[in-house]
């Protein structure tokens, strides 16, 4: 098959979040599985050119239809780890990619409207014929839009959609302003609640709605999420344009890149272990104590990295890190947000925590201290209010860190409790808990320190459980083939 994903982030070249993670695992796979795979991506400002090959131009002259006229793109080419890698960059007056991050900016809907636009565009001037487009969050969820009302009266034959859905929380709510901006006229259609129309905001368009209902296929990131956005009301008010669209809709665990993320072979770790040589693990837990000034002694390293989000459950993290230390754990956290006050928030906490020898906190995005992180710690925290899937419990299980998670999202299909799951013991590779409340995290993180410190050898069964899971994209890129097919077929 040809295959095109289409996406706003893309690791590591651009990198927020897991979804960056995902379309860099998921293309390779589907590569290696035979298909032809290209990514569409904007030329950021802020794009790792180091990690970009042979960047050229391919292509001077695309005129991307905005408002009333047209803006000017150039496309260029670039190997990103193997993968084929188109960016287009606007020479728009606003800059829309010109910038010093990838979010955040007042007309983030527009820009990525115009992105998802010059995307197909590009594509139709390309003389580009994929069989299946693979969109990714709101960002592009215009893509399928476009294509179904316009290109193909054009004639472009349509290709297949499918629209993965990484978190409901961000959905692109716009004003009636950005259907002169993309030419879709008629707002009366437009608006309609059975297209466009946002169900909360009479005035609103939704875009993520719009990937919704005219992709052919949708997936979220784990089964338990489908459910609970569908039907638990999570979706952030697009619970009933998913019962419209069940017969469409699904959920598909991510998986991680198995490259990137092994013990056996991480450069960015001093020793290299495996499940046969797990003592080599605590070698990398002195040097994680050693680069971070933790006090050397026998305890427990328990970890928290994520993007400090109200989404990852910061009051719980807060909680953990005084409840750690009451239990004679260490603990160590790695984290930034985009906004200012939250991070203000952990430099006061990391202040007050200035004297603890068995406590560090990071804030900022550091990849390369992640690998140490994850490779030194002995339990990985994800307390998250809800979560779509989650890579760093499934990162963690890889290099033997235990995951304490709560039950929600793929956290809730990925990991499962020591000692109260259904599953044979030697699938059980983690500690869960319920409630979002202290109690409830205390449960879990109590359970695991004591399992730590008291029956050592548990806690080592448990690691080689962790470490025996599969959760490469192997599973996962089947799954995908096969809901290309089933959409080609119907
Ligand atoms: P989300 O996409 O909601 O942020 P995921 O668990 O899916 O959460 O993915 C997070 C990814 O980003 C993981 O690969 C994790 O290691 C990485 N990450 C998050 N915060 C940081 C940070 N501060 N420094 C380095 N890596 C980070
Ligand atoms: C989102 C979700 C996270 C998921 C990631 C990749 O950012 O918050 O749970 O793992 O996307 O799909």
């Amino acid at each position: 098959l040809f295959i095109v994903h289409i996406t706003p982030e893309l690791a590591s070249v651009a990198k927020v979040g897991g979804l960056a993670d995902v379309v860099f695992g998921l293309t390779r796979e589907l590569a290696i599985r035979g298909n032809h795979v290209e990514i569409i991506l904007p030329k950021y400002a802020s794009l790792r050119y180091d990690q970009i090959f042979e960047l050229h131009e391919v292509y001077q002259d695309l005129w991307v239809p905005w408002y009333n006229g047209a803006i000017h793109c150039t496309v260029f080419f670039g190997f990103v780890h193997g993968r084929k890698c188109f960016f287009i960059e606007p020479h728009s007056a606003d800059n829309f990619f010109n910038r010093h991050s990838i979010y955040g900016f007042n007309d983030d809907v527009l820009r990525y409207a115009f992105f998802s636009r010059a995307a197909i565009e590009f594509l139709w001037k390309a003389g580009k014929h994929p069989d299946i487009i693979h969109c990714h969050d709101w960002q592009t969820s215009l893509v399928p839009v476009h294509l179904y009302e316009q290109y193909q009266a054009l004639g472009m034959t349509h290709p297949r959609v499918c629209t993965t859905i990484h978190n409901f929380a961000h959905q692109g709510i716009t004003g009636p302003d950005l259907l002169r901006a993309t030419g879709l006229h008629r707002p009366e259609y437009f608006f309609s609640h059975t297209r466009l129309g946002d169900h909360r905001h009479p005035n609103a368009l939704n875009l993520l709605k719009g990937g919704i209902v005219y992709s052919n296929f949708v997936t979220t990131v784990s089964p338990r999420y489908a459910f609970e956005t569908k039907d638990q009301g999570q979706g952030f008010g697009l619970e009933p344009v998913l019962h419209t669209h069940h017969i469409k809709y699904g959920g598909v665990v991510n998986g991680i890149d198995y490259d990137v993320w092994n013990p056996e072979v991480d450069p960015h770790i001093p020793v290299q272990y495996g499940v046969d040589s797990l003592e080599r693990k605590y070698d990398n837990k002195r040097a994680l104590r050693q680069r971070l000034m933790l006090a050397d002694n026998e305890k427990a390293i328990v970890a928290f990295i994520g993007r400090l989000d109200p989404q990852k459950g910061l009051e719980l993290v807060r909680h953990a890190i005084f409840n750690t230390l009451e239990r004679g754990a260490q603990f160590v956290l790695l984290g930034s947000s985009p906004d200012d006050r939250i991070n203000a928030d952990f430099w006061g906490l990391k202040r007050m925590l200035n004297d603890s020898p068995d406590c560090h906190l990071e804030i900022g995005f550091d990849e390369d201290l992640s690998h140490l992180i994850y490779a030194g710690a002995d339990m990985m925290l994800v307390p998250s209010r809800f979560e779509p899937c989650g890579l760093t419990q499934l990162i963690a299980l890889r290099y033997g860190t235990i995951p304490v998670v709560r039950t929600v999202g793929g956290l809730a299909d990925t990991i499962f409790d020591k000692d109260h799951s259904n599953r044979p013991l030697h699938e059980r590779n983690g500690y869960v808990f319920n409630d979002y409340d202290h109690r409830g995290l205390e449960s879990a993180l109590g359970r695991a320190i004591d399992c730590y410190n008291a029956f050592p050898e548990h806690f080592r069964e448990l690691m080689k459980n962790a470490m025996r899971c599969d959760y490469s994209w192997n599973q996962p890129g089947q799954d995908y083939l096969n809901i290309y097919d089933y959409i080609r077929d119907v």
